[in-house]
């Protein structure tokens, strides 16, 4: 059997895998995300299957895109954190790598490694939470990734959390990724400096002040090292988290909730103030099996293997 090609576009790069039928990844590339023109996008795609093509006997490619992906697994039809709007993606592909193309959500496609040879492997009943720039969701159930009716199940990011709440990409107020994603974390980080709080100087010296600097991984490098309110910002994610993924457990029951994304890397200061409010927030916790909260297990990696997987699987 050939080899299959995974591909994860976030909104700042683009991951391109060659990956096996274990889930190994034998070659790979990366990207930026094209910014002005997000039509551009699945030009560069193509570029970078059309390089690991030469070397390698591929079959088929996966993509995982950072929106809401219908149910022919075609077309982007819109995506909160990338301009996309019915973007023909699958179409624009095919054309340029002669190959066949599907499209999957990125969560789920990260869902989707996950389950098949990571965090997931000993259940048949998961859901994948990625916290990166927003919240993407990914559930599993009975051993079978869900897409609803029309490609969009899963599209955790946008539970209203805070009625009246903050604005979001996608259009509504105080959604789930207003609060608990790498660009809360940065939005509160930016306002605690902005404030002139004693606490920030640290994390403002950083950037010689300049609060537009500011990253999620610099926040985690800096908690990491002590800083307390660094390590405060983070468990404010988690605890927005935890109490988000008990919301969840009370509508899809999971036996196992991965935890991964960008975010994640902030380990043990991210899952310890997740896992406590999930406790604190569930539903008659004592009186029920409650889900496992886990780091997801395969790193960056999850995208781009289980699209692979599900471009074999197609
Ligand atoms: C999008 C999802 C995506 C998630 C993570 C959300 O804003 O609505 O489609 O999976 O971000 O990239
Ligand atoms: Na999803
Ligand atoms: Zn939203």
């Amino acid at each position: 059997m050939g080899v299959t090609v995974g591909v994860d576009i976030g909104g700042t790069k683009i991951a391109v895998a060659v990956v096996d039928e274990v889930g190994t990844v034998i070659a790979q590339d990366r990207v930026k995300t094209p910014a002005t023109d997000p039509t551009q996008i699945g030009d560069a795609v193509a570029r970078s299957v059309n390089a690991l093509k030469q070397e390698h006997d591929v079959e088929a490619v996966g993509v995982g895109a950072a929106g809401f992906v219908d149910a022919g697994r075609r077309t982007v039809l819109f995506a909160p954190n990338i301009k996309w709007v019915d973007e023909p993606l699958a179409d624009r592909i095919e054309a340029l790598v002669d190959l066949p193309v599907v499209i999957e959500n990125d969560a789920n496609a990260a869902a989707w490694g996950e389950f098949r040879f990571g965090a997931g492997a000993d259940v048949d009943d998961m859901l994948l939470v990625t916290v990166g720039t927003g919240i993407g969701g990914g559930i599993i159930q009975g051993g079978r990734l869900d897409r609803g009716a029309y490609g969009v199940a899963g599209e955790i990011g946008h539970l209203r959390m805070v009625p009246a709440g903050i604005r979001c990409g996608c259009g509504q107020y105080g959604c789930w990724e207003q609060y608990a994603s790498g660009r809360a974390l940065v939005r509160e980080t930016r306002d605690r400096i902005d404030a002139q709080m004693a606490q920030a100087a640290p994390l403002a010296a950083l950037v010689d002040g300049d609060v537009s600097q500011i990253t999620g991984q610099m926040v985690t490098e800096q908690a990491q090292k002590g800083d307390p309110l660094a390590i405060e910002l983070i468990a404010d994610v988690g605890r927005w988290l935890g109490e988000g993924i008990a919301t969840l457990a009370s509508v899809i029951d999971p036996s196992v909730v991965a935890i991964g994304g960008g975010v994640a890397k902030a380990g043990d200061l991210l899952m310890a103030p997740a896992k406590a409010a999930f406790v604190r927030s569930l539903s008659a916790p004592i009186y029920r099996p409650q889900a496992m909260l886990r780091e997801a297990s395969l790193g960056n990696d999850a995208g781009v293997i289980g699209a692979a997987d599900l471009a074999r699987t197609r």
